[in-house]
């Protein structure tokens, strides 16, 4: 969603910024814009609709040169992309602001403001943010002091940079849920929704929390938390964390793919030691409560969610522990009843969502005394507002569409669900889960050999309207994941359903123009899917099968898997489907990485 890069250099920061800009693309926008103070003193701006390239024109031909500036890219919520709703937006010429979240009581606050006179030009709720300063600048000595005083009125979510035309030696930033990260470096100092925004003389950072105002400048920095100074603590920058690149790859999606038998390897690495599974994770004094959850509770959005479903199936049966799965913009409106002896989760790649962000404080208001982050990202507010964390060590995933955060959110479940069934003494089979978790990475890489025959098998799909997937067990969550990618970034229409589902209604759709993918691994339910497939071939249906079996001499196109543990399957599963969405979209000339409409992080409601 909306991203914002500002800064302070010696140098002219524009080129600075756009590129800024550059790095946030992958976050979905629509329009984008960017404000620097001239040496004389006033304030020049730059807007465009469409992608950063535009306005890196807009900028290169246009005399846009100062030391200080504010640049963002926007996600339209309020009102349509133009260059009039593209932020920044400024009053009276003196101020300039770019904002990323809702300000929720805007309308009053608009209305308010319009009594007094005040003049709007956009359609959007930020707009208000810099008049509200304007109004602040009266009564007050400094922009500092004016963002403080404006805090406190604002309902909803904020980060938010500020440049006052009279002070061109100061940034003001300052955020309420939505993230801001402030970036030093000797003679640089920018502030950014994303540490990957920063440049790479950038090495360290400081990561704002809610309420925080900040006043930046060259040689210093101040942040006052209501009202009082608050030193906040410096971090180095990790070399995954900025400078994201796509190697010898064309696309972040396609590199992500192939990155995941690393990165579940060093998931494995990280949570299985000598000593076991988790054994240095939890804090002692929370063992003895995990051991003896009873009940869990799982919340989370679209691929999460996904992965949040075979994790019930895997609870129930691996630690007989009974759970529940909801979406956490339905859970988070709902009165639910909290279980006894519970372990709240939620689950989230950025832990920024804001629904996932507000089932959590739904959830610790109805009563859940202990939360679980399962997450891919440390400094996020998931994983600060929650008791317990479990990264996901993927490693920063850029393209829209999630597939290693994916696959190392189903490792972290897996290795969950044999902890807690070896904390219950459940598992007769220990040494064989273990072995099943260890051939992970090479299985998955064998996965990955698939794709010259993916790609050429999937070649006559580009051309569907439509696509079903189905599966069974774990598998039916599969296939939801699989759809889910196909419509992201192929734009084809796509459904999962649970296969036994078929006969109760989407058995209506089939003839030969609808292509149905079935994930049928060789299982206990496999002579059960092979009557779905042969009721879908009855009535003309085109197959593609992804299975571990051959006895499908039915078929149309079969892909043959690897066999492999059914404990790790749909884990293994999970990359065909990623590669058979990538190069249908990419057959179809889609933009991969930055699919239409999409935000990475879906950081408003
Ligand atoms: C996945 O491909 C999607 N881009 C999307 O569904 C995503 O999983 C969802 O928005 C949740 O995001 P989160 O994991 O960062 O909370």
């Amino acid at each position: 969603m909306c991203g914002i890069i500002a800064g302070i250099i010696n140098t002219n920061i524009a080129d600075s910024l756009i590129e800024g800009l550059e790095r946030l693309e992958y976050r979905g926008y629509d329009s984008s814009g960017l404000a620097v103070i001239k040496s004389d003193q006033s304030i020049i701006h730059r807007k465009s609709v469409g992608k950063v390239s535009e306005l890196k024109a807009i900028v290169k031909a246009s005399k846009t040169e100062g030391q200080i500036g504010i640049a963002h890219t926007r996600w339209a919520t309020h009102g349509k992309p133009s260059t009039l709703n593209a932020h920044p937006h400024l009053s009276h010429d003196c101020f300039a602001i770019v904002h990323n979240g809702i300000i929720e009581n805007y309308e009053t606050l608009k209305e308010e403001l319009i009594a007094e006179g005040y003049e709007f030009s956009s359609e959007t709720d930020s707009e208000v943010l810099v008049h509200l300063i304007h109004q602040a600048m009266q009564s007050s000595s400094s922009l500092f002091d004016a963002v403080q005083s404006i805090t406190p009125k604002l309902e909803g979510s904020y980060a938010l940079a500020a440049i006052d035309k009279s002070t061109p030696d100061t940034l003001v930033v300052a955020r309420r849920g939505s993230p801001l990260i402030i970036g030093l470096s000797d003679d640089q100092i920018f502030a950014a929704s994303d540490v990957i925004a920063f440049n790479e003389t950038i090495e360290q950072c400081i990561y704002l929390e809610d309420e925080d105002v900040a006043a930046i400048s060259k040689n210093l920095l101040t942040v006052m938390n209501n009202g009082e100074i608050i030193p906040r603590p410096i971090n180095s920058i990790s070399g995954d964390e900025n400078g994201a690149s796509k190697g010898s790859y064309t696309h972040f999606m396609h590199k992500e793919i192939h990155e995941q038998p690393q990165a579940i390897q060093r998931l494995i690495d990280a949570y299985l030691t000598d000593k076991g599974l988790f054994s240095n994770t939890f804090p002692v004094a929370d063992q003895l409560a995990i051991s003896r959850i009873k009940n869990i509770t799982i919340v989370a959005c679209g691929s999460s969610y996904h992965a949040a479903l075979i994790a019930k199936l895997w609870f129930e049966a691996y630690a007989e522990i009974q759970c529940q799965v909801e979406i956490a913009s339905e859970f988070r409106y709902r009165k639910s009843i909290v279980p006894k002896r519970s372990l709240f989760i939620a689950i989230s790649q950025s832990g920024e969502t804001a629904d996932t962000l507000a089932a959590l404080g739904h959830a610790k208001k109805l009563g859940y005394k202990k939360s679980l982050a399962i997450c891919n990202s440390n400094h996020s507010s998931l994983v600060r507002e929650t008791d317990l964390c479990l990264l996901t060590h993927a490693g920063k995933e850029i393209s829209v569409a999630s597939t290693k955060a994916f696959t190392s959110q189903l490792t972290v479940f897996l290795m969950l669900a044999i902890y807690f069934a070896q904390k219950r003494k459940l598992t007769t089979k220990n040494d064989t889960m273990m072995d099943a978790l260890k051939q992970l990475p090479d299985q998955l890489s064998d996965a990955l050999t698939l794709e010259p025959l993916i790609e050429k098998t999937v070649t006559p799909l580009a051309k569907a309207k439509n696509c079903l997937f189905i599966g069974r067990g774990e598998m039916h969550s599969i296939a939801m994941e699989g759809a889910l990618k196909l419509k992201e970034i192929s734009y084809i229409h796509a459904e999962a359903y649970a296969a036994g589902e078929l006969k109760h209604g989407p058995i209506a759709l089939i003839d030969d123009k609808l292509p149905v993918i079935v994930i049928a691994p060789n299982n206990d339910v496999l002579s059960k899917i092979q009557s779905n497939i042969n009721e879908v071939k009855a009535r003309g249906g085109q197959v593609y099968i992804f299975s571990d079996s051959d006895d499908f001499d039915q078929a149309n196109s079969l892909i043959p898997i690897a066999p492999a543990p059914s404990l790790i399957s749909p884990i293994i599963y999970s990359i065909p489907l990623q590669l058979l969405a990538y190069h249908i979209a990419l057959l179809k000339g889609n933009d991969i990485d930055q699919p239409r409409n999409l935000a990475k992080s879906v950081t408003v409601e």
